[in-house]
């Protein structure tokens, strides 16, 4: 299964959800690769690099575009959950994550500028959707809502907005919380950290995303 964490707006969480989902598959005991596409930053490669090697192992690799596909594909054969976390811009890159993966995750935050980034980033999805069906694929899309702050107007009205289109969104969502930051910078994920409110977030995604693996 290969899993594309994508949104062309920066900063949408994209690296932190990668990450730990990463995490909290590999505690359910599932082999998880993965693959940096971000070659400006590399967030993901010196997120692992701080990561204790007595901790469940997550496999990275920073792939070039050029060669995403295949070595995605070649992950996916060696028994590897695979998640791709994707560069924040529309360009070749962004098209073959849509083309190469199984399940997208479209990681949202409520604000007016992600929700309009959120809106460029489907035109193009829906192309490229379009093209991987015309040749037998299928590619499945959820929207996960980021750094939220619940009870806001502002998450009630892209919530409403997100309803109009045709990708459903992630039951769970996930709040503004410290603890994303402090496990940042410390390879770990927030199944591993101290704040109970951002395990149980993490679990119960987790749980979602394994159920659209084996519904798939
Ligand atoms: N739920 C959260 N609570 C608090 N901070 C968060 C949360 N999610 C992400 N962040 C912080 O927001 C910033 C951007 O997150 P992240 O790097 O994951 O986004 P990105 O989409 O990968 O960015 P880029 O487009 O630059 O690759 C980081 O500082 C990260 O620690
Ligand atoms: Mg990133």
């Amino acid at each position: 299964m290969i899993i594309g964490v994508i949104n062309t707006k920066g900063g949408s969480a994209k690296t932190t959800t990668s990450t730990n989902l990463a995490v909290a598959f590999a505690h359910k005991g599932y082999q998880v690769c993965l693959l940096d596409t971000d070659e400006g930053q590399e967030s993901t490669r010196m997120w692992v690099e701080n990561r204790d090697e007595a901790l469940p192992e997550i496999r990275v690799e920073v792939v070039l575009p050029k060669f995403l596909a295949t070595t995605a594909k070649a992950l996916e054969q060696e028994g590897y959950l695979v998640i791709v976390d994707s560069a924040p811009k529309l360009s070749d890159l962004a098209n073959l994550i849509i083309v190469s993966s199984d399940l997208l995750i479209i990681p949202v935050q409520p604000t007016y500028y992600d929700f309009r980034g959120f809106e460029n980033f489907l035109e193009n999805f829906r192309a490229f959707k379009g093209a991987k069906e015309a040749s037998g694929g299928k590619v499945v899309p959820s929207v996960l809502l980021t750094r939220t702050r619940p009870n806001t107007l502002m998450l009630e009205s892209i919530k409403e907005a997100l309803a109009n289109y045709e990708v459903p969104l992630f039951k769970t969502e996930i709040v503004e919380r410290e603890a994303y930051k402090a496990t940042a910078s410390m390879g770990l994920g927030v199944v591993e950290y101290s704040d109970k409110k951002a395990k149980a977030e993490m679990l119960k995604l987790t749980e979602e995303v394994e159920s659209l693996i084996e519904n798939f």
